[in-house]
């Protein structure tokens, strides 16, 4: 499948367009701050939006989800915990079928209880569990370093080494990257017990 990763705000945000390209269909990801850009890609490229996919309920993540929803004529999704109250409300290993792929959620809480990744078999869609050199913070209500760290080790590093990562945020060296490298430079993959973590997030 496809992937358009698309700078959104201030906060140097990445919604995305993930588009199986036989059938068109897509979804969207974290449309945060603004739609305009996602709308006009959508239209270029003619594709049908099923679902505009949160990855947690931050608002520069969720802002203008249902706006965005509205426009594209899609619904939207979340974890099924989430405040965001969605249209569809997943859970771990639910689908999202894009023609004929299935797009796997995985929760993977620790930055927040709802955080999810979306994972089609190559790409990884993090949000905020998991940067390019970083990872999400713990300090926020619904956070918890100890759940950080079994998403990052035992949810995320178990997929092959050559998914892609894709994060909801532009704070790396590089806008998106390999697990395999991701693991041998980022220090939330370096640290090898939550102890180390938690030395690391300082919770
Ligand atoms: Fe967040």
């Amino acid at each position: 499948m496809k992937v358009y990763q698309i700078p959104v705000g201030p906060m140097q945000n990445f919604a995305y367009l993930l588009v199986d390209e036989e059938s068109r269909e897509a979804l969207a990801i974290d449309s945060g701050w603004e739609t305009e850009p996602i709308v006009k890609l959508a239209s270029s490229e003619k594709l049908r939006v099923k679902y505009v996919c949160a990855t947690h309920g931050h608002y520069d993540h969720v802002k203008t989800m249902g706006k965005l929803a509205a426009e594209l004529g899609a619904v939207t999704v979340a974890f099924e915990g989430s405040e965001v109250n969605p249209k569809v409300k997943v859970r771990d290993a639910d689908t999202l079928r894009l023609g004929q792929n299935d797009v796997i959620v995985m929760h993977t809480p620790g930055h927040t209880e709802d955080s999810v990744c979306y994972y089609d078999g190559s790409h990884l869609f993090t949000g905020d569990t998991l940067f390019v050199d970083a990872w999400g913070r713990t300090d926020l209500p619904g956070g918890s370093s100890a759940k950080l760290y079994s998403s990052l080790h035992d949810v995320i590093l178990v997929l092959p080494e050559e998914t892609v990562i894709y994060p909801g945020h532009d704070y790396g060296e590089v806008p998106f990257r390999t697990l395999g490298e991701e693991s041998r430079k980022n220090p939330a993959f370096l640290a090898k017990t939550v102890d180390d973590f938690k030395r690391l997030t300082q919770d």
